[in-house]
């Protein structure tokens, strides 16, 4: 279930051992229970590994200045504040620790990748001055609320799955533009229509928000597909809940929100969206149908290839690129007929099948 935030997490670390290359000093599983004056602190030291240990303070570490990587990964940390004289660490690794509270960050200004996944922070707090930050891991804590991070302006990751997060409503505030991946699976988020906040999010490409309240199957509520309602929020997005976004839910995203009534709902209806969704988005249809609507879709699929190659043709020939660009997302329409006109026949024939009106004009 957790596979898709666990590939983040390998991939990142894989990341790390390559980016830096000088000299290590590794201390991990030596039973370390105190960090003494000893501490290996040459000028040449850019790498200190003291994971899996039993340290319960970062003491003695001002005098390790020239530091870049520090990890002290599943050990018994309660506080972090040990770090602050670090201010050249650029990777910061403290994930399943104790440590209640992000504190000693001030002066670390060239972090840009920092990990507190299973501890137990309640806050994302006191970050924001880390401004090169790319990589931050608070998965696995007791988070309730989305802090501040509006001045992360590199942050391209954030992992806050394994939360109790309620709400996404202070997103379009706090969260930066740059995110390009975003972890909220298994948080307390009880109605989908939180969603619409991560529109502003617009370089978003992967999010997990599986293991939801809002998205779990309930016998009160019938089934539904929640991947484009998603998706006709976050118009970037490529991967959901770990697999790629098909065409053929692109497809079903654009027409919610562009022909359906995916955007008419507001926090507070999620029983009135998921209702309209089990309808428009079923979970299940009869095998018949199914196949006669991938059929269907298909024919749209491939015309709208064909118009973009079409497309692509007429602006190589006239040596007029912008027309490629414009086009990409009204060729979703077949036909090449006008997206307003499209808009009024489907309202009038809303049915269970979102898709009706558009098919009726692929012969
Ligand atoms: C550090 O040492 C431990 C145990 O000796 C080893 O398992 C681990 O791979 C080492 N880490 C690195 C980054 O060299
Ligand atoms: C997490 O926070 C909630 C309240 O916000 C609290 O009731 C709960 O005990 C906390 N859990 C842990 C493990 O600290
Ligand atoms: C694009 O142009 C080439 C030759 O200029 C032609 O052979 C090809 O069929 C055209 N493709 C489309 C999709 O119009």
């Amino acid at each position: 279930m957790l596979s898709c935030c666990t590939c983040f997490i390998l991939f990142v670390f894989s990341n790390i051992s390559v980016s830096f290359q000088g000299s290590v000093v590794n201390w991990s599983g030596q039973g370390l229970q105190k960090l003494g004056p000893n501490l290996p602190c040459e000028a040449d030291i850019h790498t200190l590994i003291l994971d899996k240990n039993q340290i319960i303070k970062l003491e003695n570490l001002e005098k390790c200045k020239r530091l870049i990587q520090l990890s002290v990964a599943n050990n018994r940390l309660v506080r972090m504040m040990g770090v602050a004289k670090l201010t050249l660490l650029r990777v910061l690794n403290l994930p399943h620790n104790s440590i209640g509270c992000v504190e000693g960050l001030k002066e670390l200004v060239h972090l840009e990748w920092l990990n507190l996944a299973g501890n137990n922070l309640k806050a994302m707090e006191q970050i924001n001055s880390c401004t090169a930050l790319q990589h931050l891991d608070l998965s696995d804590n007791n988070i309730s609320q989305i802090g501040d991070l509006s001045k992360l302006v590199s942050l391209k990751t954030l992992l806050l799955h394994g939360n109790i997060i309620t709400s996404l409503r202070m997103a379009p505030a706090y969260l930066p533009r740059s995110l390009a991946i975003l972890s909220l699976a298994e948080n307390e988020i009880r109605d989908l229509n939180e969603i619409s906040f991560l529109a502003s999010l617009t370089e978003l490409e992967q999010l997990s928000i599986m293991n939801n309240p809002c998205v779990m199957a309930t016998p009160s509520i019938p089934g539904f597909d929640y991947r484009p309602y998603i998706v006709s929020w976050c118009l970037n997005l490529r991967v959901l809940d770990g697999y790629v976004i098909s065409q053929k839910e692109s497809l079903k995203a654009e027409w919610l929100y562009s022909q359906g009534k995916g955007r008419a709902y507001r926090p507070g209806q999620h029983i009135q969206l998921v209702q309209y969704l089990a309808t428009v988005c079923p979970l299940t249809s009869t095998l018949g149908l199914q196949t006669a609507e991938d059929a269907k879709l298909e024919k749209i699929l491939s015309k709208q290839r064909f118009h973009q190659r079409q497309l692509m043709n007429q602006s190589q020939n006239e040596e007029l690129s912008p027309l490629v660009p414009v086009e990409t997302r009204a060729s979703l329409i077949p036909e090449h007929s006008s997206p307003v006109q499209d808009c009024q026949i489907s309202q009038e024939s809303e049915g269970p099948w979102p898709f009706t009106s558009i098919l009726t004009s692929v012969p």
